[in-house]
């Protein structure tokens, strides 16, 4: 495979390798990423750019401006999850409990390696803004930041983001318009009967037996009600009730999640899942009371932005080399949450074979230090498209 990488990013690489390395050995889980936010800002100011620190409590932006012209956002997250490192890397984890296992260290990196390079070359006209975002993984930094004002702050006219993904080759991107993380939903649901004896379950109200046909009943949502094109998974995950061989319970508690990728799925699963479990346990004399947990919206490319960017990567990687119709992950993403603000484009870039168990939030999973030069690249590539001297 031939890498068309920009030569001044390539040169960049042991550097890149070096910080990555660094904040690997440093992770830090939501909104508690000081020592990588200092990190980064230092950087960024070494690099001459304007740096703005203290968004969403951890978050830092650094604003680039050569003239007039547009404005675009590029973004990278910083945070790692709560997991024991098993990789035995001499750059492992030193915080016990806590890793990178999911590839933001490479994507700060990168981010990083982008800004000194365009810092120095300066080969385009406009404004670059660089948001360095906490708390990705499950607590919403990105929503944090745009409800604080990101966007009002540094106005931008389109946002980009980009995830290493295992199980793509080194080299290769995937970027599709529309859909391409689903939103995540949790929930919390409770069916309260009347206990009983377990030898005379006609003196109550078993609430065991109407949360089965609720189960039930809630897996043919999807498979009943919404068109079969459009993706939607319901998992119940959790299932809390008595604790006797002989006794039937007062209540029981059913916990899960629902994935989608509309909002008209999205409202329609959570609809039914009421109606449903409503009527079925007033057929059965029990109540029944649901909480939902709105999470992460579904990720969405907007279909210019989306062309964009797959133009942006085949400059590097080759029109080959660019997946432009990846089947959408039921992952979720809270980048989700700067699209829902402004335009933009958020893309897969491989990691490498997903071999040994080197996948996402693993405790094996290592970002691949030679896609640093592949994602720098196509950030500079896209750069120097987008905003054009
Ligand atoms: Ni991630």
């Amino acid at each position: 495979m031939t890498l068309n990488l920009v030569p001044g990013v390539e040169a960049l690489v042991d550097e890149m390798t070096a910080w990555r390395r660094d904040i690997h050995a440093h992770p830090e889980t939501a909104y508690e990423e000081t020592r990588t936010a200092a990190l980064v800002a230092d950087k960024l100011a070494s690099f001459g750019l304007e740096v703005h620190t203290g968004l969403a409590k951890t978050g830092v932006v650094g604003v680039l401006k050569n003239g007039d012209g547009p404005a675009i956002g590029l973004r990278a997250d910083m945070d790692a999850l709560f997991i024991d490192e098993k990789t035995g890397l001499d750059y492992a984890s030193t915080h016990p409990g806590k890793m990178h296992a999911c590839g933001h260290d490479g994507h700060t990196a990168m981010l990083l390696g982008a800004a000194k390079h365009l810092s120095d070359e300066r080969n385009f006209k406009g404004t670059v803004v660089f948001v360095f975002q906490p708390a990705e993984e499950g607590e919403g930094g990105a929503k944090v930041m745009v409800e604080e004002g990101l966007f009002d702050k540094f106005p931008v006219d389109a946002v980009y983001g980009l995830h290493n993904w295992p199980g793509m080759d080194i080299g290769t991107f995937a970027v599709k318009a529309g859909p391409i993380m689903a939103a995540y939903d949790s929930f919390e649901a409770r069916i309260t009967g009347h206990g009983a004896h377990g030898g005379m379950p006609h003196l109550g109200v078993d609430p065991v037996v109407a949360a089965a046909h609720v189960i039930g009943a809630w897996q043919s949502i999807v498979s009943r009600t919404i068109n079969p094109q459009d993706a939607a998974v319901i998992s119940v995950t959790q299932l809390e009730a008595g604790d006797a061989f002989n006794v039937i319970p007062d209540t029981v508690l059913l916990k899960g999640a629902v994935r989608s990728f509309t909002s008209e799925v999205r409202d329609h699963v959570w609809k039914r899942m009421a109606e449903l479990a409503e009527g079925i346990c007033q057929g059965f004399g029990a109540e029944f009371e649901l909480s939902l947990h709105r999470s992460y919206p579904a990720t969405s490319n907007s279909d210019t932005e989306a062309g964009l960017a797959a133009m942006a990567a085949a400059d590097v990687v080759g029109h080959h080399n660019v997946d432009h119709h990846p089947t959408p992950s039921m992952g979720a993403e809270d980048f989700a949450y700067m699209l829902n603000a402004r335009p933009g484009c958020y893309v897969w870039m491989g990691n490498g074979p997903g071999e040994g168990g080197c996948l996402l939030h693993n405790p094996h999973y290592d970002f691949n230090d030679r896609a640093l030069g592949v994602g720098a690249s196509y950030w500079v590539r896209l750069v120097e498209s987008l905003l054009p001297v």
